[in-house]
């Protein structure tokens, strides 16, 4: 233990949204469900953008990928059109269930999905056989030095990890006070403590949102839309457009990688 997995601990406790499920006693596939935006969201935000890109420009053709976390295949998709095989992890059904819709509209026949968490998954459910393994926002887990072992253990070529390298916007702080902050710099650190170097890359994006998405983002602060409204406001974050308001942000991604 170090102050590194304290503080990885701490965020994911009392900071991610496993705090929420904790909060309105819901499981994590409820939790999804009650998000459905979310491809909308990732839609407006120009994720996965270049960070996709650059994962893509690693990956030999007619090779394995683990993606961990995969949700509803920002990655997984793309990246199914390089492999011969993907594997796609998550413990929502719904989220696994919007990928393989997508996987059938695009013709992929190559993926195969486990819900199951990441600690939860046997090896012999994998194979031995893994090229490379992938978690893009999803280490939700208390116990991060077991996930990125578990990960780096089973990986023979290259391994990626995608989190964010911005500070928490203000309008966090702003929607739920203060609370535990982790973000790349944490996971490298936890990674060198363990005895892994990885490279990193930075990729900006600055995008903007109609309104009542944020407000989808936000549902379970304690503050009004119109007290989000007046803090968007007062950072001059607000754009009036003919087809409503819309709010303006910035995400920095971080990408973790090392290829053996
Ligand atoms: C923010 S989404 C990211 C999805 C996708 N990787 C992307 O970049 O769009 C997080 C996903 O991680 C999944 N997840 C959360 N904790 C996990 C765990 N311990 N093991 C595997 N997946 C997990 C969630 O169910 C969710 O679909």
């Amino acid at each position: 233990m170090s102050q590194w997995t304290d503080q990885w601990r701490d965020f994911v406790r009392k900071t991610s949204y496993k705090n929420s499920l904790a909060e309105k006693k819901m499981s994590n596939d409820q939790f999804w469900r009650s998000y459905g935006i979310y491809d909308q969201a990732l839609m407006h935000s120009g994720y996965p953008g270049e960070a996709l890109a650059k994962i893509s420009s690693f990956i030999a053709p007619k090779t394995t990928l683990l993606d961990i976390g995969a949700g509803t295949g920002a990655f997984a998709i793309p990246l199914s059109k390089i492999t011969s095989k993907t594997i796609a992890i998550d413990p929502s059904q719904y989220q696994l269930q919007i990928l393989l819709e997508k996987a059938e509209k695009q013709s992929l026949t190559n993926i195969t999905t486990i819900e199951k968490e990441w600690k939860d998954v046997e090896t012999k459910e994998i194979g031995s056989n893994v090229d490379y393994s992938l978690a893009a926002y999803s280490l939700f887990d208390e116990d991060i030095e077991g996930f990125l072992s578990k990960m780096i253990d089973i990986t023979q070529r290259g391994i990626f990890i995608v989190f964010r390298a911005n500070g928490s916007d203000t309008l966090n702080e702003f929607a739920f006070g203060p609370r535990p902050y982790a973000d790349y710099i944490c996971l490298a650190q936890i990674l060198k403590d363990m005895g892994h170097r990885f490279d990193e890359m930075l990729f900006t994006r600055n995008y903007s949102m109609p309104i009542d998405l944020v407000f989808q983002q936000y549902r379970f602060c304690s503050k009004s839309k119109e007290e989000l409204l007046g803090h968007l406001s007062r950072e001059g974050r607000l754009l009036d457009r003919d087809d409503g308001k819309w709010a303006k942000f910035q995400a920095t991604d971080a990408l973790l990688y090392t290829i053996r």
